[in-house]
């Protein structure tokens, strides 16, 4: 069977640190042919990297003369509806990064596109490839826990990947840093809890940079039957993706970047079963680590962009679904603009819940 042709518009971090990996990865089914950026020294730079054989500044051009089957749009969000819709005008199939676009409206754009000329469409929903994750949704689905009841999720992304940074793209986003790694938690989610009916929002600016508009949000995303509470913070060296899963009989504890998942059971409070129970969830800590070591040591390891990566150019392959569609991109979106609208109606002079946000985001930076 003959490869499936890719090319990647946006030579910048997640290029080159997750998407070109990934094709390279999966050489077996795709070739990488080339790379687009309006940014050509940066584009040539990690072309030779890589050894991606050439390099466009315009992706009308690439597609016309690459051909490709997949163009894989790793820009950013603003120019995501732009790029997508002319690479599925041009016959691809597109693969975009999170956020799949700003507004519903620029998302319904590109489900009619893909519609119209009967291509397919994956949303970067990365994280709903890590391995606890597929796991948790599984364990789930199976009544692993009884009925589920609700989550947590903690997300905090270091100060100096966006928020210090003055001259990142995500200030200028609608919601500011919210709208790049936000996505993450709305598409986690709605994974478990579908749909959204609402949602509150307590915003707070810790740290003086004054073009970044909030950095420690607590949020809850309300369903019909269980909410998601979320802590989502940018003010700290750390990084970390840590959720809670609470059923019926049951809690999962997931932490993603440290690839375990814990089933624990503490039905009863008295020392001997608690006590068993924290050898249970060490013991499963020290197995999933093992596992993890196992596949590295084998190769057989795959982060979750060597996943989806590889679920897509199957599903165009074998014209099967795709691993993320367009409207759960759009449905991501949607939740995403109910918390910055939410944020919105704070600002000073607006008609909104002034008390939604605390400390200094009601100043005039805000
Ligand atoms: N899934 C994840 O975990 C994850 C992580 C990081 C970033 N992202 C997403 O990936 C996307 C890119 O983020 P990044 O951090 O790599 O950004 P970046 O700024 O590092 O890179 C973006 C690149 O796109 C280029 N570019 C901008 N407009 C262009 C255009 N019209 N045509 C061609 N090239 C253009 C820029 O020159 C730059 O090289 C964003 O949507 C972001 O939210 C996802």
């Amino acid at each position: 069977m003959s490869k499936i042709k890719a090319a990647v518009v946006g030579a910048g971090l997640i290029a080159g640190k997750k998407h070109i990996p990934a094709f390279l990865r999966h050489k077996n089914k795709v070739e990488l042919v080339a790379l687009c950026d309006l940014n050509q020294d940066g584009a040539r730079k990690l072309a030779s990297q890589f050894g991606v054989p050439r390099v466009y500044s315009d992706l009308g051009e690439m597609i016309e003369k690459e051909k490709p089957d997949l163009v894989d749009i790793c820009t950013p969000p603003k120019t995501h509806v732009r790029l997508a819709v002319e690479a599925m005008n041009r016959g691809c199939n597109v693969l975009i990064e999170k956020p799949m676009a700003l507004t519903v409206a620029e998302c319904d754009q590109i489900v009619e596109a893909s519609k119209r000329n009967g291509v397919k469409v994956c949303v970067g929903h990365s994280d709903l490839f890590y391995y606890p994750f597929m796991e948790a949704r599984e364990l789930v689905k199976s009544g692993a826990i009884g009925e589920f009841r609700g989550m947590r999720i903690m997300l905090s992304t270091p100060t100096d990947y966006m928020t210090s940074r003055e001259d990142h793209w995500a200030h200028k986003l609608p919601g500011g840093v919210i709208g790049e790694s936000g996505p993450h938690i709305v598409y986690m989610t709605l994974a478990f809890i579908n749909p959204i009916r609402k949602v509150s929002v307590d915003a707070m600016k810790v740290l003086d940079f004054p073009w970044s508009r909030y950095d420690d949000y607590r949020i809850n995303l309300i369903g019909d039957k269980a909410i998601s509470s979320v802590s989502l913070s940018y003010t700290t060296d750390q990084w970390a993706a840590r959720l809670d899963i609470l059923g019926e009989r049951g809690i999962l504890t997931l932490d993603l970047e440290g690839m375990y998942l814990v089933n624990s059971r503490r039905p009863k409070l008295s020392p001997v079963p608690v006590a068993l129970s924290i050898l249970s969830e060490s013991g499963q800590i020290m197995q999933n680590l093992v596992s993890k070591g196992v596949r590295l040591a084998a190769g057989k390891y795959e982060n979750t962009h060597d996943i989806i990566v590889s679920r897509f150019v199957d599903s165009i392959r074998d014209n099967t679904d795709s691993p993320v569609s367009a409207e759960e991109g759009r449905e991501a979106v949607r939740v995403l603009n109910m918390i910055v609208d939410k944020l919105d109606a704070d600002k000073p002079g607006s008609n909104g819940d002034r008390d939604l946000a605390l400390g200094r985001a009601s100043s005039p930076v805000a």
